[in-house]
C-alpha cells in the first residue's frame, strides 16, 4: 500500500499551524502563536493575517522537517477554508495553493469546525487511543462556537443546537477583560478558579428551547453584578476574583452540560466527545470524567494539543478527504462563514 502523507495548514484565526500526517498517524505539528493581540484584549484581524505572513513559511518549513519527509513525499496539501478572519484565511489558503502548483499535488479544503471534530481520529505512534463510534455527539466549544453537533461519519455532521448569541469562549473571555484579567481569558479563568469557591456566586442561567445554547445574559448578569458590588467595595474583584472565576466557570460547565444531557436522552446516543479550544477547561472536562466513570457516557476528550487551533486536525481531516478522492479546485475561494 503507498503511503498517504497529508501536510495540514491552519491560519483562521491568531495561530498559524502546519503539520504531518502520515496513514493516520501524526508525524509533526508546528504552531506559531501571536502575542501582539494581548495588549488589545483581542485578536485584531489585520494584525493576525500580517503575523501569519511572517510565520507561515518558517512553520511549514519546521512541520515538515520536524515530520522528517521529503516535500516531494507529499500527497496533498490540505488548508482550512473557512469559517475564520478573511485575511487570516487567505494567507494559508494562498500558501496551500501555491505549493500545490508547485507540487503537482491536489489541495484538500477543510471546514475548520470540523477538523476540531475530527482531531479525535488523530493517532500517535505508541500512544494510540480509542476513537469515538458513529454516530457520536460532540460538543464543539470554542471562542466562535458552542454547538452540539450529531456526528453520522468523518463528512456527514449535523448541528442540532448552538449558541443564539454568545459562544461560551466568548463570553469567558469578556468576563475576564471585565475582571481586568488578561488575553485569552479561558486559561486564566481555569488557573484562577481552581482556587476558588464555585458555589460563592450564582449568576442568571439561559431557559432557551431545544438543545440551542445562549450566553448573553450570563455575560450580562456577571457584568452587572460586578458593577453593583464595584460601586460598593472599589476593591471587590481584586479580594473575590478566584471565587468569581469559579462562579463563573462552575455556570458556564452546567448550561454546557445540562443542555448536553439533554440531547443525549432524546438522541438516544451516549457517545459523546468534546472538542475546541474551551474542551481545554478543567472543570469541563471533570464533568466529562464524571459522567464516563458513572457510565452514564462514553465520553471522549481530546488531548491538550489538539483543544485550541492546531494544523493536525487538518491533516487529519485532509487524510479521510483525500481517501474519498474529494479535492478542492484551486480556484475555489476562501469563506468567513460556513457551516459545518
Ligand atoms: O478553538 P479555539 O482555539 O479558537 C477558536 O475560537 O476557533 O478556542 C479559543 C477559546 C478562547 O475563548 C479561549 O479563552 C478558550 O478557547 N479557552 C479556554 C481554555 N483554554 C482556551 N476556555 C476555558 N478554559 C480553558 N482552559
Amino acid at each position: 500500500m503507498q503511503d498517504i502523507t497529508i501536510l495540514g495548514i491552519e491560519s483562521s484565526c491568531d495561530d498559524t499551524s502546519a503539520a504531518v500526517i502520515r496513514n493516520g498517524y501524526l508525524l509533526s505539528n508546528v504552531t506559531a502563536s501571536q502575542q501582539v493581540h494581548e495588549e488589545y484584549g483581542g485578536v485584531v484581524p489585520e494584525l493576525a493575517s500580517r503575523a501569519h505572513q511572517q510565520n507561515i513559511l518558517p512553520t511549514v518549513d519546521a512541520a515538515i522537517k520536524r515530520a522528517g519527509v521529503k516535500i516531494s513525499d507529499i500527497s496533498a496539501v490540505a488548508c482550512t477554508l473557512g469559517p475564520g478572519l478573511m485575511g487570516s484565511l487567505l494567507v494559508g489558503v494562498s500558501f496551500a495553493k501555491g505549493l500545490c502548483v508547485s507540487l503537482g499535488c491536489p489541495l484538500i479544503s477543510v471546514n475548520h469546525l470540523q477538523g476540531h471534530i475530527l482531531a479525535h481520529f488523530i493517532q500517535e505512534e505508541g500512544k494510540e487511543r480509542s476513537v469515538p463510534e458513529f454516530p457520536f455527539l460532540c460538543l464543539l466549544v470554542s471562542g466562535g462556537n458552542s454547538q452540539i453537533v450529531r456526528v453520522n461519519s468523518y463528512k456527514d455532521m449535523e448541528i442540532i443546537g448552538k449558541t443564539i448569541d454568545d459562544a461560551a469562549g466568548e463570553t469567558i473571555d469578556k468576563c475576564s477583560k471585565f475582571m481586568g484579567l488578561g488575553y485569552p481569558g479561558g486559561p486564566i479563568i481555569d488557573r484562577l478558579a481552581r482556587q476558588g469557591n464555585a458555589k460563592a456566586f450564582s449568576f442568571n442561567k439561559p431557559h432557551i428551547q431545544g438543545f440551542d445554547y445562549s450566553f448573553s445574559g450570563l455575560k450580562t448578569s456577571f457584568l452587572y453584578y460586578l458593577r453593583d458590588r464595584m460601586s460598593e467595595n472599589p476593591d471587590f474583584i481584586e479580594q473575590n476574583k478566584a471565587d468569581l472565576a469559579a462562579s463563573l466557570e462552575r455556570t458556564v460547565v452546567e448550561v454546557l452540560i445540562d443542555k448536553l444531557s439533554k440531547a443525549v436522552k432524546a438522541t438516544g446516543i451516549r457517545r459523546v466527545a468534546v472538542a475546541g479550544g474551551v474542551s481545554a477547561n478543567t472543570a469541563l472536562r471533570q464533568a466529562f470524567v464524571a459522567r464516563h466513570q458513572s457510565r452514564t457516557w462514553q465520553t471522549f476528550i481530546p488531548p491538550f494539543g489538539y483543544t485550541t487551533d492546531n494544523a493536525a486536525m487538518i491533516a487529519m481531516a485532509g487524510y479521510f478527504k483525500y481517501q474519498d478522492g474529494d479535492f478542492c479546485p484551486l480556484d475555489k475561494p476562501a469563506f468567513s462563514r460556513i457551516a459545518i
